[in-house]
């Protein structure tokens, strides 16, 4: 079944699920949120125990020694112990010695659940240089450091559930009813709200330089902003210049990062050029800076677009890895030429951004981005697609299965592309971004049903801001004004009022889409992503009850425009806690620069890695065994003209390709011939045996 399908049949099941409304604006005929269950102790069977990934930069190499003595009996008396008592001592892992919770210290009780950490994939016992709120010299107290979300409703991606959320040292300890809670604990009353796990924007450009300049909004600026709005981390780009080193682009990176973000971060690095160093550098990347996804550029000619042969080895290379591969997908050879037209009919204005680069532009390079990635067994990931083609060429390759992963952004979700044609020129200038918006009323729309079904998983922004002046650099050619757009601070409200408010998607699917679903695809689920006691205290307190009009005058990004100006917005980040610490309240940012920390993706992600040896076992062509030929063969002059011998008949040579390891017609060939013929009349058919247990063993890097 597509995912699509499972999506819908889920939406189905959900619908069943109905309790009476109470998110405003959802009216009788329109889906209502499901809530299962009111009172249950919100616990997600194995969550921890199969999925954590083993992070590098929380465990030192003693934690190392300490997890290879854990017995496994001890692990199993202690889960008895919790089922008897409902209190369990804190596992005695120790998390690079800063996550290390001594529950017992404390008067009152604590339930915990046991977290055995499990390492996954190849990551690197390197300590990372990371800091966690309990580093920071702030003079508070360690009773600053609980905190108590009391009476609000938890949504994950796969529940409602109403219960209290206790917080420690940065760390969810509790997701329950009737918790006993420490003295001092400070306590945020959330009745009528939802509790949801932090906004995670997987695409922004902070501070990026980029066409002649740099963007506005730096790693400071951007991610108080983004605060405000309930994300509590954004994945940014290192993107060296055309032959510059990966690894220095992303210590630079780093050093514009570190000592500004007020919210969690990682680094997606772009492979804007191609050679065996670059393939090095990628390893270094991966195996010790905690970087688990490239980016490749389909468009951007002559400066970080590469031709197909490279795409195919930076994929190649990414599937060695475990990395995910990502691209930019635009025909960049196509938006050249048309360009060179539009100039030439005197089209100078944003206008000619959008006419540049149209939709089909966009999913030629999305399929050819698929089709490549597929011929390399490499996992893939599409950024930002804008347009209902693209979305549908992605759709495609989703149901042909490829492994594909598609991202959209706030501002195809929010506006369109019919702002170019604004007689303002600034107003239009300020929506130049690539792929642009599309001049059609229906794609916003579009893009979210994909959303709701699956076809789509994730939501960034693309944040890279530039203020009129930036802009003006392209007053009298459009393909100088600097791409780029807002939407930070406004990606959560934007796809609250125009999936949950519209009725589209249901409180769960909103915050798959804006967390949950990024988290797995970059391997840091469950610490991102997910309210459950061991994940990382960054929770957002929605009311959903609440609106706000968007404006530039009020917003706290540095940009002097806001694409999504005079929208008025269900939902509002009431409290904003990150890494346990309430950084937004009545209305105000209580953010430092510095307090957000490096977030390392390791490689290997079962969650994208996982399916990949099956399905290459399933489908490697198999050799077919047949008798020799020991007919005549023709004799070649010279010239490669034929001296004598027979000329082979076509029919004998329509068909050259093998079954496949399983059996399977190999798909790659058509299977029809005129005459009437099969492909594989003449191939031996393999029995269908399965084997579970291949002599030999199965090959070691098995994720089942
Ligand atoms: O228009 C955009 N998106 N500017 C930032 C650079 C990029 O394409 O990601
Ligand atoms: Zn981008």
């Amino acid at each position: 079944m597509s995912s699509g399908l499972r999506r819908a049949s889920r939406h189905q099941e959900e619908k069943d699920d109905d309790v009476p409304q109470w998110i405003p604006g959802l009216g009788q005929d329109k889906p209502k949120p499901r809530t299962l269950g009111t009172s249950f102790f919100g616990y997600v069977p194995d969550a921890f125990v199969e999925k954590t990934p083993y992070l590098p930069s929380e465990q030192s190499a003693d934690a190392l020694k300490k997890e290879a003595t854990v017995e496994p009996v001890k692990a199993a008396e202690q889960v008895e112990a919790s089922l008897e008592q409902e209190i369990v001592q804190p596992d005695s892992i120790e998390r690079n010695g800063q996550r290390d919770m001594d529950a017992s210290s404390d008067e009152g009780v604590v339930t915990e659940e046991v977290i055995v950490p499990r390492r996954v994939g190849q990551a690197s016992a390197e300590p990372w240089d990371v800091h966690s709120p309990i580093d920071i010299e702030d003079g508070l107290g360690s009773a600053q450091n609980r905190l108590l979300i009391k009476g609000g409703r938890v949504v994950n991606d796969d529940m409602m559930q109403d219960a209290d959320v206790y917080i420690e040292d940065g760390i969810i300890k509790q997701v329950g009813t009737n918790l006993h809670t420490p003295g001092g604990t400070r306590v945020i009353e959330a009745k009528g709200h939802l509790v949801m796990p932090g906004g995670i924007d997987t695409h922004t450009h902070m501070q990026m330089p980029f066409m002649g300049t740099q963007a506005i909004d730096d790693f400071y600026t951007g991610t108080r902003a983004a605060l405000a709005g309930g994300t509590t981390m954004i994945m940014d780009f290192a993107l060296p210049q055309r032959g510059e080193s990966l690894v220095e682009a992303f210590h630079r990176w780093r050093t514009w990062a570190d000592p500004k973000v007020c919210c969690d971060y990682a680094l997606h690095v772009g492979v804007t050029w191609w050679s065996d160093k670059v393939a090095e550098e990628m390893e270094e990347l991966t195996n010790e800076l905690g970087v688990n996804s490239f980016k490749m550029f389909m468009a951007y000619k002559d400066t970080w677009q590469l031709c197909d042969e490279d795409l195919l080895q930076s994929f190649k290379r990414c599937r060695e890895l475990g990395a995910l591969a990502q691209v930019h997908a635009e025909n960049g050879d196509a938006i050249k030429e048309n360009t060179k037209k539009l100039l030439d009919l005197g089209i100078t204005g944003p206008e000619g951004h959008e006419l540049s680069r149209p939709e089909e532009v966009e999913a030629e390079a999305t399929n050819r981005a698929c089709v490549l990635a597929n011929q390399v067994g490499c996992p893939l990931y599409i950024c930002k697609i804008t347009s209902k083609l693209a979305a549908t060429a992605l759709g495609q390759n989703l149901r042909r299965g490829t492994l594909v992963w598609g991202e959209t952004i706030a501002a195809a979700l929010g506006t369109d592309g019919s702002h170019y044609y604004n007689p303002c020129w600034q107003h239009a200038a300020g929506h130049v971004m690539s792929p642009p918006l599309r001049n059609d009323p229906k794609t916003p729309s579009f893009l979210m049903e994909l959303l709701d079904v699956g076809d789509l998983q994730t939501t960034g922004t693309d944040n890279c801001t530039f203020s009129a002046s930036q802009k003006a650099l392209g007053k009298d050619d459009f393909t100088k004004i600097p791409n780029g757009v807002n939407g930070v601070e406004d990606r959560m409200s934007v796809i609250w009022e125009k999936g949950v408010v519209s009725g589209k998607m249901d409180p769960c699917r909103f915050v798959a889409v804006t967390s949950t679903n990024a988290a797995k695809i970059f391997n840091i689920y469950p610490k991102k992503g997910r309210i459950a006691a061991g994940s990382d205290a960054d929770i957002v307190v929605w009311n959903p009850h609440a609106t706000r009009v968007i404006s530039a005058k009020t917003h706290h990004q540095a940009v002097d425009f806001n694409i999504f100006e005079g929208m008025e917005v269900h939902g509002i980040a009431e409290y904003v806690v990150c890494h346990g610490r309430v950084v937004v309240e009545e209305g105000e940012v209580r953010a430092n620069s510095g307090m957000g920390k490096y977030v390392p993706t390791p490689v290997f992600n079962p969650h994208v890695y996982g399916r990949l040896e099956e399905r290459e076992r399933a489908n490697t062509p198999c050799k077919v065994e047949r008798a020799p030929y020991d007919g005549p063969v023709a004799q070649l002059n010279g010239q490669g003209h034929m001296q004598e011998g027979g000329i082979p008949s076509q029919q004998d040579a329509f068909y050259t390709r093998g079954p496949t390891r399983s059996g399977g017609v190999n798909l790659h060939d058509s299977s029809f011939h005129v005459s009437g013929a099969q492909v594989n009349d003449k191939s031996p058919k393999r029995p269908s045996v399965k084997v579970n247990n291949p002599p030999g063993g199965r090959s070691s890097g098995s994720f089942w």
